[in-house]
């Protein structure tokens, strides 16, 4: 049986999740970059794809790079702060990869979020075990660079890659942050929980529940 595909449908499912879950969450997410930041990451996120919903219902037309490209745009200029940046950088090379296709298998899919991570590393200049959202992207590629080659389901590689990301994410709690905002506290960084490494898992958690279901 072939993979499942991803269609365009499914990209707008995940964006409307994605902003669901950044809402549902916003305190959350607050909270998190409130003990080594300035406290703003989930009121930023949630204004971001609050915009990028509004893109998704003014664009119907819109093809499967045109979404990620629109995405992209709107988080650069409605998020701000380190990761409006880094998950417009996200998106947009996400875009790039997929250029002239109607939709996605799961090897595309891989190659996306391989841009998207490496685009952000180019940025941001970080790398693993930095304490960012990285430390919750890298390990999904990768499990799901490893899924690829076992799994047989576009939705179990996809389950694989998000419980990657939760426990990346997880991972960063003893970690010192040695990028961005956190950093400057040193060692005090320690102990807590990244935010983009949150946030990031909650895109990726998303795209788990949407992108393989019809
Ligand atoms: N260089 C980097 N590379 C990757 N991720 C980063 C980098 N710097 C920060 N981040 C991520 O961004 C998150 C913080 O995002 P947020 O939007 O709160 O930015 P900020 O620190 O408030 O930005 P600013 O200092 O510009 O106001 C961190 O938790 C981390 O995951
Ligand atoms: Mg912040």
């Amino acid at each position: 049986m072939p993979l499942q595909t991803i269609d365009k449908g499914a990209i707008v499912r995940w964006l409307t999740a994605c902003a669901d879950s950044i809402a549902a969450n916003r305190e959350y997410l607050t909270k998190l970059d409130a003990a080594i930041g300035d406290g703003d990451h989930g009121v930023n996120m949630d204004r971001g794809f609050k915009a990028v919903v509004v893109k998704l219902s003014a664009g119907a037309e819109m093809d499967i790079p045109q979404l990620m490209k629109s995405a992209g745009m709107t988080l650069i200029s409605t998020v701000g702060g380190a990761s409006g940046p880094l998950y417009g950088t996200f998106f947009l090379q996400a875009a790039q990869v997929c250029a002239g296709k109607a939709e996605l298998t799961l090897a595309d899919w891989i190659a996306m979020l391989k841009a998207a991570m490496n685009g952000i590393m180019a940025r941001g200049k970080a790398s693993a075990g930095d304490k960012t959202m990285l430390d919750a992207l890298a390990p999904a590629v990768q499990a799901l660079e490893d899924a690829a080659a076992q799994v047989h389901s576009t939705a179990g590689a996809l389950a694989l890659s998000a419980c990657a990301a939760k426990a990346g994410m997880s991972a960063t709690e003893p970690l010192v942050a040695r990028k961005g905002r956190a950093s400057y506290l040193g060692e005090r960084s320690a102990g807590h929980l990244d935010p983009g490494a949150a946030s990031m898992y909650l895109l990726l958690k998303a795209a788990a529940e949407t992108l393989a279901s019809r």
